[in-house]
């Protein structure tokens, strides 16, 4: 049978397995999909080692989505932007091609599942870390008026703003980088890609953002995204996790390896209802 995995670490916590199950149950595919747990120093002798076994291919999540990026031997355009992969296909001629789904993943559940259209508006992404990198080119392409990417350290939002000014400008679409205190104001969506809630800390902007009729849109899901949806609450816009995300990543990273792309929606309803 066909095998694949999560690798990470950790990876205890990952609800992919769960979730590749359901899908390939649906679409009928004999595939296992386990987890794989990478010792921090050895990630290219390890999915080498997995790939020798047979395997097809990984998901791969923290801390290896860079170094996965530049193990690949083929990276897609997405992937290449973003400096960062979350899918790896092992090639049947050897050599791995290196995908990432993050971003349209998060915008399949912004457009399919939460129904928002992004074009002409304004959006605010808080963050210039991988979670940050990994969405802003599917982003752009939904042609936005303006994307500001806003983080605590000046730099990174800058540098991300540089690595994807050539896309924006093709696009027609405004991109600035800003600091956390001068991020402007009235966004139509605001979406955190900060780790700040791991690290105890508040969400780092002002309600001021968050315009009206404003989706708030938090990457991670489950307690780590608690403050920043009861945040949204309390300026009266309206809030999102990142289960959608998770789901429609996944289903774009089995299409990717599998060729059908499964339905998301029952999968999603058994994650919100925790059965997953
Ligand atoms: P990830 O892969 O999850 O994006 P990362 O690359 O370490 O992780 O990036 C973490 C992001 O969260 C960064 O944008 C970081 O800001 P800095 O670039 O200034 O470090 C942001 N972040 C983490 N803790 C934060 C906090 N307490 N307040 C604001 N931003 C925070």
């Amino acid at each position: 049978m066909d095998r694949y995995a999560v690798a990470g670490n950790p990876v205890e916590h990952s609800k992919s397995p769960d979730i590749h199950a359901r899908f390939a149950a649906q679409t009928g595919q004999a595939l296992t999909y386990e987890r794989l747990l990478v010792p921090l120093d050895r990630f290219e002798t390890t999915l080498r080692a997995f790939a020798a076994s047979g395997a097809k291919g990984c998901n791969v999540t923290v801390p290896f989505k860079f170094e996965a990026c530049r193990a690949a031997h083929r990276v897609s355009e997405r992937a290449r932007l973003a400096q960062a992969a979350n899918v790896l296909c092992f090639e049947p001629q050897g050599g791995w091609f290196a995908d990432n789904t993050d971003g349209s993943g998060l915008v399949a559940d912004l457009r399919h599942n939460a129904g928002v259209d992004l074009a002409g508006r304004d959006l605010l992404l808080i963050g210039a870390g991988g979670a940050a990198a990994g969405v802003l080119a599917p982003l752009i392409d939904l042609r936005p008026r303006r994307v500001v990417v806003a983080n605590r350290t000046l730099h990174k939002a800058q540098a991300l703003v540089q690595t994807h000014a050539a896309w924006a400008a093709e696009r027609d679409v405004t991109l600035q980088a800003s600091g956390l205190e001068d991020c402007g104001s009235g966004y139509a969506l605001v979406l955190n890609a900060t780790a700040s809630s791991l690290q105890g800390g508040g969400v780092p902007v002002a309600g001021r953002v968050l315009g009206p009729g404003a989706l708030a849109y938090d990457m991670m899901y489950g307690p780590a995204a608690a403050g920043f949806l009861e945040w949204a609450a309390e300026h009266g816009a309206s809030g999102r996790d990142g289960l959608g995300m998770l789901v429609e990543q996944a289903a774009d990273a089995f299409a990717l390896w599998r060729g059908v792309r499964p339905e998301t929606t029952e999968v999603l309803a058994a994650l919100r209802r925790g059965e997953v």
